[in-house]
């Protein structure tokens, strides 16, 4: 099939969810990508930030195989060996003492609101059920997740929304201390807020959020879907700042590519879930945690994690030497980056999707580099080339 025959036979009979550019890619590998038309592609999209070892990766198509020949799915009614060798794996690599095992990021973000609304429920202050989140953050498309993320884009036309969430400016911690009350059980947050912008927390702000909820006995729930698994260059982008979460999310670059979720959390909160209350039927099969093992323990070396902070520094060089008139801000952490620019970026994504480089907005006016954490320099020149010469052609 061909790029328009796929576009086609997808409008007639798939639910129009996504604004889809007009191509199918059908064939990749490292940072590269191939549409049906065989034409070639940076990718720079990296499956919005999921591929994190870049496309059909040796070691992990081996794992895949060998798993795929052994055993694929059984049910957690019974002991499944990768998911545990994968919880010891990111419990040790994140500072938590627990997992569970889901499919996707707002499915890990539903878990930790039941599991603290659970830790509390279950120190007989039910009423201790407020999630405080922020504004323009977001984490899913469930209808508590969607509740959660504080874009009301999102949220237009689902209501009534799930109660029990309150929103508070993001980088302004006056706002979140007015904002607890007696019947408030965690705070949720992004380290650095990927579809709203790739905004960074400032350090203050996050270290004040962890003493907040010291204080006034809070869970702090870090959103880690988008920067966990190395994408910083820290395996969480909150040991950037020094922070431990109570209860932390991943997703996307945990499976490199395999739909895989997990909530981790402290001992003490972890122990709220009892057999019953939370469950999965896919949650961590042994074939997404067979994968999701193999990918852990790579980023998890220090030298993998130092190279993904050279070429993030790399990466950030080669932007902040386009030095165009119309950016207004550059902001990154390791190979999350965000380009700022004074109006809407969409059809400069599809000039350079015409000269062969993916990329994503985040945000009407940003530009997001989520490569493959595998990039390369010559991978880095080659989209800079490329991005140079978009940007004299965007009008
Ligand atoms: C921070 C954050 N949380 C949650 C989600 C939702 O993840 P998923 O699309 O896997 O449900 C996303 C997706 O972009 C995200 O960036």
């Amino acid at each position: 099939m061909t790029n328009n025959s796929i576009a086609e036979t997808g409008q007639q009979y798939i639910m129009n969810t996504y604004g889809r550019f007009p191509i199918s890619l059908v064939r990749g590998k490292g940072t590269y990508v191939w549409d049906a038309d065989n034409k070639q592609y940076l990718d720079f999209v990296g499956g919005i930030a999921a591929c994190s070892l870049g496309h059909s990766n040796e070691n992990l198509i081996q794992v895949l195989t060998e798993q795929a020949k052994t055993l694929w799915h059984v049910s957690n009614l019974y002991w499944i060996e990768p998911q545990v060798q994968l919880a010891e794996k990111l419990t040790a690599a994140t500072g938590m003492d627990k997992a569970f095992f889901c499919n996707s990021g707002a499915e890990a973000n539903e878990a930790a609101i039941k599991l603290a609304r659970k830790y509390f429920y279950g120190q007989n202050q039910s009423n201790k059920n407020e999630i405080i989140t922020f504004k323009n953050s977001f984490h899913g498309r469930t209808l508590a997740t969607v509740t959660a993320t504080g874009q009301t884009k999102y949220q237009k036309g689902f209501a009534p929304l799930a109660p029990g969430f309150v929103y508070a400016d993001y980088n302004d911690l006056p706002s979140v201390e007015a904002a607890v009350n007696e019947n408030t059980a965690a705070i949720l947050v992004e380290v650095i807020q990927g579809e709203g912008g790739v905004i960074p927390a400032d350090i203050s702000f996050l270290r004040g959020l962890r003493q907040l909820c010291d204080q006034n006995e809070l869970l702090l729930i870090i959103d880690e879907v988008q920067t966990g698994v190395g994408r910083t260059g820290k395996f969480l982008a909150c040991q950037l700042y020094g922070i431990k979460p109570d209860i932390v999310t991943l997703a996307k670059g945990l499976g490199g590519g395999i739909p895989i979720g997990a909530c981790l959390a402290v001992d003490k909160v972890a122990a709220a879930f009892e057999p019953g209350n939370h469950a999965s039927t896919f949650g961590g099969n042994p074939l997404v945690t067979a994968v999701a093992c193999k990918v852990t323990e790579i980023v998890s070396k220090e030298g993998f994690l130092k190279q993904v902070e050279k070429m993030g520094d790399y990466l950030g060089e080669k932007l902040l030497a386009l030095k165009d008139p119309r950016i207004v801000q550059f902001r990154s952490r390791g190979l999350i980056q965000g380009l700022e620019f004074e109006r809407e970026v969409k059809d400069l994504v599809g000039i350079c999707m015409k000269k062969g480089l993916l990329l994503v907005n985040a945000g009407p006016n940003v530009l997001r580099f989520v490569p493959p954490l595998t990039v390369n320099e010559i991978e880095i020149n080659g989209a800079a080339a490329i991005l140079k010469q978009a940007l004299q052609e965007w009008e």
